[in-house]
Parts: C-alpha cells; sequence; structure tokens
C-alpha cells in the first residue's frame, strides 16, 4: 500500500467538527482568460461554499461526524452525504492544481517520466485526458490517478465521484461539470479542455505522486 500525501493527511489530522472552504491560492483574476474571474469567483465562492455549507448541515449527528472529508469519502453510503463529501474533496484538489499563466513552469523531472511511461508522452496523455472530458456526459469529472498496482490511470467519474473512494491516490482532476466552463466558453466547452493545459501547477501535481 503506497503512503500518500492524503493518508498522511487522515493519520496526522485531529478530529474536526466543521468543514471550511479553503482559500484559493491565487487571486479570482489570476487565471485569466483561461478561466474568467467571473467563473472563478461563481465556481469557487457558490458552488464549491455550496458543498461545503451542505456538508456541515449533514453532518453533524450523523454516523460520520468528527471523520474527515477525504474518510467519509471512502466510508459514506450513495446519495447525498457522498456527493457532498466527493465535490469538497474534489474540488479543494482541483483549485490548488492552478497557478497563473504568467507563473507556469513545465512539468518536472518525475512527473513527467511517470507520465511518458504510462501514457507515452505528455502529448498523448493530454489528449486521452481530453477526449475522456469530452466523453462525459452531463456532470461529472475525469481524474490522472495512481491505481492499487501503482499504474497512472485515466478515470471517469460521474457526478461529484473520485477514485480515491476505490483506494487509488487522485493526481490531476478536470471538473466537467458546466458550472466550470459554460460561463466562458459556452457551446464549445473542447476550448476549455485543451486550455486548462496552460494553467496546470506541475509542482503540485507532482507533489501528489505517491512516494
Ligand atoms: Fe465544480
Amino acid at each position: 500500500m503506497f503512503i500518500t500525501l492524503l493518508s498522511i493527511l487522515i493519520m496526522s489530522t485531529t478530529r474536526i467538527t466543521t468543514y471550511t472552504l479553503p482559500v484559493l491560492p491565487y487571486p479570482s483574476h489570476a487565471l485569466e482568460p483561461v478561466i474568467s474571474k467571473a467563473t472563478l469567483e461563481n465556481h469557487h465562492g457558490k458552488h464549491f461554499a455550496a458543498y461545503v455549507n451542505n456538508l456541515n448541515k449533514m453532518i453533524p449527528g450523523s454516523e460520520y461526524e468528527g471523520l474527515l472529508v477525504e474518510e467519509i469519502v471512502q466510508q459514506a453510503a450513495d446519495g447525498p452525504i457522498y456527493n457532498n463529501a466527493g465535490q469538497v474533496m474534489n474540488h479543494k484538489l482541483y483549485f490548488e492544481q492552478f497557478i497563473p499563466t504568467a507563473q507556469y513552469k513545465v512539468p518536472g523531472r518525475r512527473i513527467t517520466h511517470a507520465i511518458n511511461y504510462h501514457f507515452g508522452g505528455m502529448e498523448a496523455f493530454k489528449k486521452q485526458m481530453n477526449e475522456a472530458a469530452m466523453s462525459i456526459f452531463g456532470s461529472g469529472w475525469v481524474w490522472l490517478a495512481m491505481d492499487t498496482e501503482g499504474r497512472l490511470v485515466i478515470v471517469k467519474e460521474s457526478g461529484g465521484g473520485n477514485p480515491w473512494r476505490r483506494g487509488m491516490t487522485p493526481i490531476l482532476g478536470i471538473d466537467c461539470w458546466e458550472h466550470s466552463w459554460y460561463l466562458d466558453y459556452a457551446f464549445d466547452k473542447k476550448v476549455h479542455f485543451d486550455t486548462l493545459w496552460e494553467i496546470m501547477n506541475w509542482d503540485v501535481i507532482e507533489s501528489r505522486l505517491p512516494l
């Protein structure tokens, strides 16, 4: 079993009573023109905040009281609690993985080697991720994840799903819900998925690779 950052987080964090909305690691205009200020403020300040608020209403008094979001995602039955916990986990990973275009750095050696090994190259990998994102019908996510055998795989999830639930480590997530792209790209979401690569923070993404 791999020791991941997430599992370290679970082992070392004390029980919690309130879930809080993480602060964005950049100003809300910082990802323009790939993601507009309006989309970012709506996505983070309304949608992500709603998932956090929903969790704070649902968890007290439930069997999941005191658990970390990551533990709820692993343990909750399919339904509203799982959906909201999944979306809280997903959006935290999502917003943390971006960086303003001006600060963009090329992927480091470790993540590059892993992607080259498992997908045959960075461009081939991006193409597969984008094709998976375009193939999501309705709402869902596409993840680059490490499976339990140590392989990097592309995983499609409906709703607020995360491969963490099945013992995989999420490395990079693409939000395919309309709220992530519709305001900026209307009926051309392919452009959104294509340009997201311009704001990937590869240092953060690489740090999620299990050691
Ligand atoms: Fe979202």
